[in-house]
């Protein structure tokens, strides 16, 4: 299926499937599914690019660890102390994964990897949020699943996570930090292997390349950014809420053209589908769990509307 969605803004010819999706500002489907199950029935080639934010745990979003999260007490996730009055999101933590929970995480990339590998036109790319302690199972999975690395996007931006002193001798040890204060987020970006030529693969697919900032910029791998602010979080309060306006910057590179329909087969509460709304490109999001999907299908009309202040490219 070569080139279907036609250019920015225009109505989206995107491939249906037996599910009834959700539909939002005409733009936007949404789907309540099972992303790899989802994915098993699509037809081969049928999307652009894909921009996602997986769970990494993989038990994080399970019911048992969301009701751990909703009573406040242990499993994966953890609340970060507060800080000037204001309460942080919880944060997944991803030290306490075992070697059993890495050897998941690999399959599950893998099994991604070669699902969107089928579902994405050759030279489509593949740009997934990840974390300084699991980015390198996440490449190295989706490679043997079937794409090509090409590098990593730095999000440059203050997470909770390092930094802290040796447990139970934070005293002793005052000038100790147990790892580096974490200080950016890593976004693996892959691309599905090329048909020929950069150049055929742009005239062919609309894919190949990055869509730059202006004739005279490119498109950067480091990109300035805050936590998500407040504003957003009220419209969508999913604990794993991207901001709109890294998320923009990335959604509107991931098609060189500006042609094609972007996928996130995690949409949690649709972060890069308002974005993708933001820019003109027409967009799918899967997401399983069905609180979620409501949030969403509200969330993503307002978050879409937002004006936001880019920070940018450094
Ligand atoms: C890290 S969150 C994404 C949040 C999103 N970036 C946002 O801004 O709202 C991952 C999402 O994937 C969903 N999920 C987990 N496993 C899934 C699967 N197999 N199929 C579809 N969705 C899944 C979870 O319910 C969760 O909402």
């Amino acid at each position: 299926m070569a080139r279907k969605a036609g250019r920015a803004g225009s109505s989206a010819e995107v491939p249906t499937i037996g599910e009834v999706p959700v539909f939002i500002d005409n733009l936007a489907r949404l789907y309540q599914a099972d992303c790899f199950e989802w994915l098993e029935r699509q037809p081969e080639q049928s999307v652009h690019a894909v921009v996602t934010d997986p769970p990494y745990g993989l038990i994080e979003y399970s019911s048992e660890e969301q009701v751990k999260l909703l009573e406040g007490r242990g499993g994966i996730w953890r609340v970060p102390p507060s800080f000037d009055g204001h309460r942080r999101a919880p944060l997944p933590r991803f030290t306490v994964l075992r070697q059993r929970d890495h050897d998941e995480l690999r399959h599950f990339f893998q099994r991604l990897g070669a699902l969107l590998r089928r579902a994405a036109v050759p030279g489509a790319n593949v740009i997934v949020a990840s974390n300084p302690l699991l980015a390198h199972i996440v490449a190295a999975a989706m490679v043997e699943g079937g794409l090509e690395l090409r590098g990593y996007i730095a999000r440059l931006v203050m997470t909770m996570r390092g930094g802290d002193r040796p447990k139970n001798a934070h005293e002793e040890f005052a000038d100790v930090s147990v790892m580096p204060r974490s200080m950016w987020e890593p976004w693996v970006v892959l691309r599905t292997p090329l048909e020929g030529r950069v150049q055929d693969n742009l005239r062919k697919w609309g894919t190949g390349g990055f869509r730059r900032i202006s004739k005279e910029r490119p498109f950067g791998d480091v990109i300035r950014s805050g936590p998500t602010p407040v504003s957003e979080r009220r419209i969508a309060p999913h604990p794993s809420l991207k901001p709109q306006a890294i998320m923009r910057q990335i959604v509107r590179a991931s098609l060189p053209l500006g042609e094609g329909i972007v996928l996130d087969p995690f949409a949690g509460s649709g972060s890069t589908l308002a974005a993708a709304c933001a820019v003109g490109y027409p967009s799918i999001g899967v997401e399983r769990d069905s609180r979620f999907v409501a949030m969403a299908s509200e969330a993503i009309p307002r978050l879409a509307a937002l004006r936001v202040r880019e920070e940018g490219n450094a």
